[in-house]
């Protein structure tokens, strides 16, 4: 695997790429590299001739000190990992080179940025939207690969191809769990054995319960009433949101569901002050 951490050599080397008529795919990420970005990097590999993996812990979308400072780096464990599975260029790029100076640019997404994950995480989407057009543009990818964990960037990402016209195929993939349903996140090893094992999986147990209170028919204001109910018996949880909304306009749905496809169940909560989202995408 090769190591590049500028992004005029990543444009050379896949420039190449293209003489050679390979394909490309990339994976963009921020490192502390989980089974969930493993299976993005296999999914990648099965579908190019050549993959990047990006590890770039992007300043200008944590809206919270606090929680860019915690982020977790393993570079090095992320390096093993990527050799192991098979991957061709890891691309690390230095703050400098992403960003000589404080970027002036801000990114909307009309309709898209300003509810769930948005309406709590202010800007967070705008340095999202910049970063991914930079690293498309730096890479030059024929296949991008994104988590349905983060189902509100895969949308945001879905726009901003759209809108810009990136001649880039983007392919969302499923949410990889623990055995006890609790979503892969690089943000879990924060977590004490205690929350991990037996209080982050309840986040999961809500959206199921969820899912089977719509198909029973209920409405989805009763529904995540109930699940909010089975959350309340562990206090260390403190949720922030938990939704069902349209698939399309991520606006709140409080009525009967007819068509489960047509809603995504998401959740963000806090555990240990740690932030942590799932969804159920495509009941
Ligand atoms: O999902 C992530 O890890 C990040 O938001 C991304 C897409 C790599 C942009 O920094």
């Amino acid at each position: 695997m090769q190591l590049i951490t500028s992004i005029p050599l990543i444009n050379q080397l896949v420039r190449s790429y293209y003489m050679e008529g390979l394909s490309v795919g990339l994976v963009p990420t921020m490192g502390a590299l989980h089974e969930g970005h493993l299976a993005l990097v296999r999914q990648a590999l099965a579908e190019n001739d050549r993959v990047v993996v990006s590890i770039f812990v992007n300043p200008i979308q944590f809206n919270n000190a606090q929680d860019l400072a915690k982020y977790p780096r393993t570079l090095s464990q992320d390096q093993v990992l990527l050799e192991q599975v098979g991957c061709h260029v890891l691309f690390c790029p230095t703050e400098v080179d992403m960003y000589p100076a404080q970027p002036r640019i801000g990114m909307q997404f009309e309709g898209l940025d300003d509810v769930l994950e948005g309406a709590f995480r202010p800007g967070h989407f705008s340095g999202v939207g910049v970063v991914v057009s930079k690293l498309f543009h730096a890479v030059m990818p024929h296949r991008a690969y994104f988590g349905q964990k983060d189902f509100q960037q895969c949308l945001i990402i879905r726009q901003l191809v759209k809108d810009l016209s990136f001649p880039i195929t983007l392919r969302f993939c499923p949410t990889v769990r623990e055995s006890s349903g609790l979503a892969l996140s690089s943000r879990n090893t924060r977590l004490s054995a205690l929350a991990r094992n037996t209080q982050a999986p309840l986040l999961y147990q809500a959206l199921q319960l969820v899912a089977q209170q719509l198909a029973q028919g209920h409405t989805a204001a009763l529904a995540t009433a109930q699940a909010h109910q089975l959350l309340a018996q562990e206090p260390a949880i403190q949720v922030e949101y938990l939704s069902v909304v349209d698939t399309l306009t991520l606006q709140p749905v409080l009525g009967g569901v007819a068509n489960p496809k047509e809603v995504i169940v998401c959740i963000a909560a806090y555990l240990e002050g740690v932030r942590l989202i799932d969804n159920l995408w495509e009941l």
